[in-house]
């Protein structure tokens, strides 16, 4: 069925069933994001189009409002907890801030709360303005003057304990300094990390071949989600105090006077915050911070208002989950103009070809930009994924001065071109039709799902395109397959250059060759870092089958289908068997991988096409050689549950969602994220909406959650 598209239409345009598909539809994007966000730390959108999208719900919900269930999403803050860590409950919830984008918007907050407090006109209100940092909220529990708790705030009821990992911070007191300390004090705040630190860390990252962060708030997020604090330590983060949870005690009226308390107390606060008056204070603090912005150390995403006298927020209060004394206002994604040097192409282990605009290096927001991705042939023409016209249909040109955005934090990305500045003589780009690898083969535009011509173009020298190799080699020693620590980009690129390592076997050899190759004599290197990496490649000779496949690099395999072909064969030799077999178009074997979870057409082929070329046989057959390859668990047959369906739904309390799967999975069911008539059981915790009035509609057996642990036994 074609998907209704409705989001141009405006929200006071739309027919009740309309809002509902996109209400359905934004819940999932959101909660994907939220996910993204929250717990992987890798937004792939930037904040102004989450606030967007956030935005839009909001409107939905406040037309419709027979649409807002319990499982709203506009009652509830971020994403569950990650599951890492154990889980703590805030004393007091973690709330948001509503978000001012406009002037007007500002105006209307005061306005409203000269309203609710029923203030007369020439009555002031003071306000803390405070700069938004762009770091990470944590919430800091004392007893009698000790640390005893750091909690990540998670969905705002329930977060993450990360105590060992935050007392490692300088900026943090272990013991609260002066005299009469409340007995409970609940100190919250942002955790960040600087610029500076954030541009070195990815530095020390790269090189050892680990995760590049995309901004400093993911990066502060990534240092404290770990389990060695040790790792943590060697990560500069900073924390500043701005509010408080539960206080058993109150030491001041204000804001202003609480912030003046965190210093008494030996923590850091914002020096930029300052005490306004009046709404043309406020926007005069906002632009001057506005200014201010790319000279500081720190990301900020704009600035906070909050009403100072303590009273008055109590008596303002909450409205679903922000504060009425409170607010957000917001700075554009930050920009810059510079000029488009060159554009390169770059080949990636599919061979893919992906353009990269050059820039005369700019600053943006305090980070360096010198690269820009240009994404494909039709965008650089100003055609977009659909077939919409980008920038007005302005084309991109070698010489152009080029708008580039980076907002919040993903990518750069170019915005538009001042066409006022094209050089005279700027010729229309065009994309090349043979690769730059040094086979030269010819560029072909890939075909889309549907059989047409898709925007992705590809090198069709495959196994032969040294490019290719690379990018797989390194795909090969990456966190999620061999994870060979040591073994980064760099040091495939000088190994595959020497000859030294041309193929994943040659890695396993290198010892063994080491009499003649010498590996300690190479500059950088030396007796220990040599068998240091000996020792790294050695620790992975053993390993899973579902990393080993996913290691292969076969298109449209990824982790998760790593996973899924590991899980359904349960042993490399059946794997193997079955790939050959499929490779030769064998129907019975199509069938039965076909019949697996997950997989379907696209991956069949791609592995067809990759076991059907003898060089990748190869290739894999001299790896096997080298490495011993463990059996994934086999999903069980002989249980309550074994090949049911299971959906949960509500807030579960007796165990995470992502526990809960697991569960199911190692038993044997399948755990799914919607109800339907093959649905067997629905576990429905507190809450629960849409799902389980589903379930009773298909008569679906639905579960509490004991019923659930008893079920699978307390598993
Ligand atoms: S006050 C009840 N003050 O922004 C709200 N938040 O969107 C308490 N943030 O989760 C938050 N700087 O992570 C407040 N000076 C500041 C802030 C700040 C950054 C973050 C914080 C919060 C988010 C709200």
């Amino acid at each position: 069925m074609p998907k209704v598209k409705t989001e141009k239409t405006p929200v006071a345009l739309l027919t009740p069933k309309q809002a509902n598909a996109e209400h359905a539809r934004l819940a999932t994007d959101i909660a994907a994001h939220d996910k993204r966000y929250y717990q992987q730390d890798r937004p792939s959108i930037t904040d102004a189009e989450y606030d967007d999208l956030r935005r839009r719900y909001n409107a939905i919900e406040e037309r419709f409002p027979e649409l807002r269930t319990l499982e709203s999403l506009s009652l509830k803050v971020g994403a569950a907890p990650s599951g890492r860590f154990k889980k703590v409950r805030h004393a007091v919830p973690m709330l948001s801030l509503d978000n001012a984008f406009a002037e007007q918007d500002v105006a209307d907050f005061v306005g409203r709360i000269r309203r609710f407090l029923k203030l007369g006109d020439t009555e002031a209100i003071s306000f803390s303005a405070e700069p938004k940092i762009d770091g990470l909220s944590m919430s800091l529990r004392y007893q009698d003057g000790e640390l005893v708790t750091a909690a990540t705030r998670g969905d705002g009821a329930e977060g993450e304990d990360v105590t060992a990992n935050i007392r490692t911070l300088h900026d943090v007191p272990h013991k609260l300094k002066g005299r009469n300390i409340p007995a409970v004090c609940e100190v919250r705040g942002e955790v960040y990390m600087t610029k500076a630190a954030f541009l070195k860390l990815n530095e020390r990252q790269k090189e050892a071949g680990e995760t590049i962060f995309a901004n400093p708030r993911n990066s502060a997020a990534g240092s404290l989600r770990q389990k060695d604090s040790a790792v943590t330590a060697s990560r500069p983060l900073g924390f500043f105090a701005y509010a408080w949870g539960e206080m058993s005690d109150m030491p001041a009226a204000t804001q202003s006077g609480m912030i003046k308390w965190f210093e008494h107390c030996g923590f850091k606060t914002n020096p930029l915050t300052k005490v306004c008056r009046s709404v043309e204070e406020l926007l005069a603090f906002h632009s001057k911070i506005e200014t201010q912005r790319s000279h500081l150390d720190y990301d900020i995403d704009g600035v906070v208002y909050k009403v100072d006298r303590l009273d008055w927020q109590e008596r303002l209060g909450f409205v679903s989950r922000t504060p009425r004394w409170a607010i957000a206002h917001k700075f554009p994604a930050e920009r810059a103009t510079t000029v488009l040097k060159d554009i390169e192409i770059q080949v990636g282990r599919t061979g893919a070809l992906t353009p990269v605009g050059k820039l005369e290096p700019v600053g943006v927001g305090g980070v360096m930009v010198q690269n820009v991705t240009l994404h494909n042939e039709d965008y650089i023409k100003g055609i977009g994924g659909k077939g919409e016209v980008l920038r007005e249909g302005r084309d991109i040109r070698i010489g152009d001065t080029v708008i580039i955005q980076r907002a919040g934090d993903v990518i750069p990305q170019v915005v538009d071109v001042v066409m006022d500045k094209r050089p005279k003589g700027a010729k229309e780009y065009h994309f090349p039709k043979k690769c730059p690898c040094p086979l030269h083969t010819e560029v072909v535009r890939e075909e889309t799902a549907t059989g047409e011509e898709g925007s992705r173009a590809r090198c069709t020298g495959e196994f032969a395109c040294p490019f290719q190799k690379i990018q797989h080699l390194m795909l090969f020693v990456s966190r999620r397959a061999f994870d060979i620590e040591g073994f980064g980009e760099k040091q495939i690129e000088y190994f595959f250059e020497q000859g030294w390592v041309k193929e994943p076997a040659d890695i396993f050899t290198l010892e063994a060759r080491n009499r003649t190759l010498k590996l300690e004599e190479i500059e950088g290197y030396g007796e220990t870092s040599v068998r240091n990496l000996f020792d790294a490649i050695n620790e992975r000779r053993d390993i899973g089958l579902d990393r080993f496949i996913y290691a292969l690099g076969i298109r449209h395999v990824g982790e998760t289908t790593a996973l899924a072909l590991a899980r359904g064969y349960g042993s490399w030799e059946a794997f193997h068997d079955a790939c050959l077999k499929v490779a030769k178009g064998d129907e019975r074997a199509i069938a039965e991988m076909d019949d697996l979870d997950q997989i379907g057409d696209t991956v069949i082929q791609a592995v067809a096409a990759y076991f059907g070329e003898s060089h990748n046989r190869g290739i894999v057959e001299r790896l096997t050689r080298q490495v011993k390859i463990r059996d994934a668990e086999k999903p069980k047959k002989d249980t309550a549950i074994a090949g049911k369906t299971v959906v949960f739904t509500g807030s579960l309390e007796k165990f995470t969602r992502d526990e809960a799967k697991a569960t199911a999975e190692r038993l044997g069911a399948k755990a799914s994220g919607s109800v339907s008539k093959k649905t067997d059981y629905v576990v429905a915790g507190p809450g629960a909406g849409s799902k389980l009035a589903e379930a009773n509609k298909l008569g679906v057996k639905v579960l509490t959650e004991d019923e659930w642990l008893a079920l699978v036994g307390g598993a």
